[in-house]
C-alpha cells in the first residue's frame, strides 16, 4: 500500500479497528507509522488505552498517533482568524467580518473543512517524517473532488479570494479607509495561504501517486452498495482503491438455525463482493469474540500480514 492510506466506509463497519490494526501491522514490520483519527468518539484512545489527542504521541515502537476533534478544530480555526484580524484590520470592519466568520463556523460542512485543513497540514508537515500515515476516516467525495481536480481547486479558491477582495474594497470606500492594501486583509491572506498549502498537499498526494484508499464493509446489502458507489467515484478521479476489507465475517459452522440463515445470506454477499471488486485485493476478517483492546487489534493485524507477502 502507499504512504498515505485512508480507511473509508459506513459508520460502525470497523474503520477505526481496521486502521488501528493496519497501523499496528506496519509498525511491527518496522515502518515508522502515524495513525490519525478524526472520529469524535475518541476510539483510538479506547483501543490503545492512551490519552491520544491533538498532539502526536508515541504509543508503541514505530507507532505514533494523533486524534483530531473536528468541533474543536473548527472553533480553533475561526479563533485564529479572529485574533489575526484584530491586529490587521481597521476596527470599523471587524464587526462585519466577525459576523461572516460566526456564520461560517456554524454552517454545514465547517467541521468537514476543518478536518480537511488538518489533513492537508498533516500531509505537508509529517509526510517526510513517516513511512506510513494512516487516516481512520476517508475524506468525502466532495472534498476529494477538490484534491483530484486541480482546476476546480484553484478556481474555487480564486473565486473566494476575488469575492473577498471586492468586498474589502467596497467596505474601504464606504468607510473612506484605503490605507491598507487588500492583500493584507486577513481573510484574503488566509485564503491565499490555504491555496498554497492545498496545492502542495495535492502535489504530494495525487501527482506522486502516494495515496491509496481502503474501503471497509460488512458482508451486508447496504455497505456493499455504498462501497460499490464510492469505489466508482474514486476510480473516476483516478484515485486508486487497492484494498477492500470485509469485516465481521461469521464463523463457517453455525449450529443455530437463526445464525445458519444469516450465514447463507452472508455467503451470497461474499460472492457478490468477490465479483464486484475484481481489481482490488480483498482482506477478510472474521467476527472475533474480543472487543476494543490492543489484543483485539493485534489479532486483526494478523490478517494484514497476508497482504504484505
Ligand atoms: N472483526 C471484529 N470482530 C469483533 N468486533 C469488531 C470487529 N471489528 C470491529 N469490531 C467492533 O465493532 C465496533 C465498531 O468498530 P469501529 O472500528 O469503531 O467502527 P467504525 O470506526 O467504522 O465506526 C467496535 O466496538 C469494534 O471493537
Ligand atoms: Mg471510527
Amino acid at each position: 500500500m502507499n504512504k498515505f492510506v485512508f480507511f473509508g466506509g459506513k459508520g460502525g463497519v470497523g474503520k477505526t479497528t481496521s486502521s488501528a490494526a493496519y497501523a499496528y501491522h506496519c509498525s511491527k514490520e518496522g515502518q515508522k507509522t502515524l495513525v490519525v483519527s478524526t472520529d469524535p468518539a475518541h476510539s483510538l484512545c479506547d483501543i490503545f488505552q492512551m490519552p491520544i489527542g491533538p498532539k502526536v504521541i508515541t504509543i508503541g515502537l514505530n507507532l505514533d498517533a494523533l486524534e483530531i476533534d473536528p468541533a474543536l478544530e473548527s472553533e480553533a480555526y475561526i479563533e485564529r482568524i479572529k485574533i489575526n484580524m484584530k491586529e490587521t484590520v481597521s476596527p470599523v470592519i471587524i464587526g462585519e467580518i466577525e459576523k461572516q466568520l460566526d456564520a461560517a463556523s456554524v454552517s454545514p460542512g465547517s467541521e468537514e473543512s476543518a478536518i480537511f485543513d488538518k489533513m492537508i497540514e498533516i500531509v505537508n508537515d509529517y509526510g517526510d517524517r513517516y513511512d506510513k500515515i494512516i487516516f481512520d476516516t476517508a475524506p468525502t467525495g466532495h472534498t476529494l473532488r477538490l484534491l483530484s481536480l486541480p482546476e476546480l481547486l484553484g478556481g474555487w479558491l480564486d473565486k473566494l479570494i476575488e469575492k473577498r477582495e471586492k468586498a474589502v474594497k467596497l467596505l474601504q470606500i464606504a468607510n473612506r479607509d484605503v490605507k491598507k492594501p487588500v492583500s493584507e486583509d486577513p481573510i484574503v491572506s488566509i485564503l491565499s495561504k490555504r491555496k498554497e498549502s492545498l496545492e502542495k498537499a495535492r502535489a504530494t498526494l495525487i501527482d506522486a501517486a502516494h495515496i491509496s484508499f481502503v474501503f471497509v464493509l460488512n458482508p451486508e446489502k447496504m455497505p456493499l452498495e455504498e462501497t460499490k458507489k464510492a469505489v466508482a467515484v474514486l476510480e473516476k478521479y483516478h484515485i486508486p482503491v487497492n484494498d477492500i476489507v470485509v469485516n465481521r465475517i461469521l464463523p463457517d459452522h453455525m449450529t443455530d438455525s437463526f445464525w445458519q440463515a444469516r450465514k447463507t445470506l452472508e455467503k451470497q454477499y461474499l460472492s457478490e463482493i468477490d465479483s464486484s471488486f475484481r481489481n482490488q485485493r480483498i482482506i477478510k476478517i472474521p467476527l472475533l469474540d474480543s472487543d476494543v483492546s490492543e489484543a483485539h487489534i493485534a489479532a486483526i493485524a494478523a490478517y494484514f500480514n497476508e497482504i504484505s507477502q
